[in-house]
């Protein structure tokens, strides 16, 4: 196939591209930096530069490409930091999950595109009640914190509209696997603590079987929505002082919650305490994904062996494969 993907530059663009080239299909891969045309060519695609907030301009980048399918990965969530109100930092993806997705649909619809997925996240998003692992089915979050309200909007608005169009939305877990992952670096310096009892309960997924995952979708997906995440969702309790150790970082500081609130807000407070994970036997029953990293708890050590091994001397690498 051919196939445009919006936002090629990105953490999880930059991973499949290689993958869908390698399943033999021609890519073109859009990017928004300028400084990001020739690094989106050595992934193996066309490059091309386009802002997904102008919609005539993606109309007739999609037009003259003639894809025969779309794939939105673009967000700004480059130079991400804290913040009680995360509404103000996700502002720009909100608004590339909303108007970014209606210019490409509208556009896929011009051109007769087949296929079309879109990048959605699966964390913290579900109602807070019953047990720890939701699926797609279960309910959003109906009150979500003040503070991420337009940010679970517009994930809910790129859900349903991508589904209600026939196309797929795929709710990933949280992304690591890539030496600058954002929460790898509040780690190191000991800024991400246990908050409360840690029980709120994340999930993840390896860059690499997110973007398998994709392919899959893309190639042979159903519409609807999966959740893209691994076989572990897990309290921040347990996996917290694992990604430490991964990054040779100090153990985790502890919080209590009513300090949390104070110096950081209703959102930390609920995502250290309150969120539910999401299950992943949609995506492995209907689109026959298998994982390489089944559980964060081998992937954060396979993630982060060379960069720690190299900040903490050559020895580190050699005593954790046991060799
Ligand atoms: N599920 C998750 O946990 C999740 C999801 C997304 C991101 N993240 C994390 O957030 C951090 C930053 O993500 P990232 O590296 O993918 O960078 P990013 O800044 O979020 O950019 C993603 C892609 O969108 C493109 N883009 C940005 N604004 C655009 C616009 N107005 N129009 C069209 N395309 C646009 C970017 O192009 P340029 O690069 O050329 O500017 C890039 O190709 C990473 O650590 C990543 O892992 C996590």
């Amino acid at each position: 196939m051919r196939v445009f993907v919006a936002g090629a530059s990105g953490a999880m663009g930059s991973r499949l591209v290689p993958q869908l080239v390698e399943q033999g299909h021609e890519v073109i891969g859009t990017f928004k930096s300028p400084g990001n045309l020739e690094r989106v060519r050595a992934l193996g695609a066309e490059p091309l530069a386009l802002d997904l907030l102008d919609p005539a301009a993606v109309r007739s980048a999609v037009l003259e490409a003639r894809p025969d399918a779309i794939v939105h990965q673009a967000t700004a969530l480059a130079n991400l930091r804290w913040s009680r109100n995360m509404d103000r930092v996700f502002a720009q993806t909100n608004r590339l999950r909303t108007e970014g997705t209606d210019a490409l649909l509208a556009a896929a619809r011009e051109a007769g595109v087949r296929r079309f997925v879109a990048q959605s996240f699966a964390s913290y998003r579900c109602a807070r009640v019953g047990g720890p692992v939701k699926t797609e089915d279960d309910p959003l979050d109906p009150t979500p914190p003040a503070g991420m309200r337009e940010s679970s909007a517009a994930m809910r608005y790129l859900d349903d509209t991508v589904s209600k169009a026939g196309g797929i939305a795929l709710r990933y877990g949280g992304f690591y696997g890539a030496p600058n992952d954002g929460w790898a670096d509040l780690v190191r310096k000991r800024q991400f603590p246990i908050v409360g009892n840690g029980g709120g309960i994340t999930s993840f997924i390896h860059l690499d079987d997110a973007a398998a995952a994709t392919v899959i979708a893309l190639e042979d997906g159903a519409a609807g929505i999966y959740n893209i995440v691994d076989d572990e969702p897990a309290p921040v309790r347990e996996w917290l002082p694992v990604l430490a150790d991964a990054l040779g970082a100090k153990p985790p500081r502890r919080f209590p919650g009513w300090l949390a609130r104070l110096f950081a807000g209703d959102v930390a407070v609920m995502m250290a305490t309150e969120a539910r994970g999401a299950s992943n036997a949609k995506a492995k029953r209907e689109l026959g994904w298998t994982l390489r990293y089944p559980s964060w708890r081998q992937g954060f050590v396979t993630a982060y062996e060379v960069t720690t091994a190299t900040d903490r001397g050559a020895g580190l690498a050699t005593q954790r494969s046991g060799m």
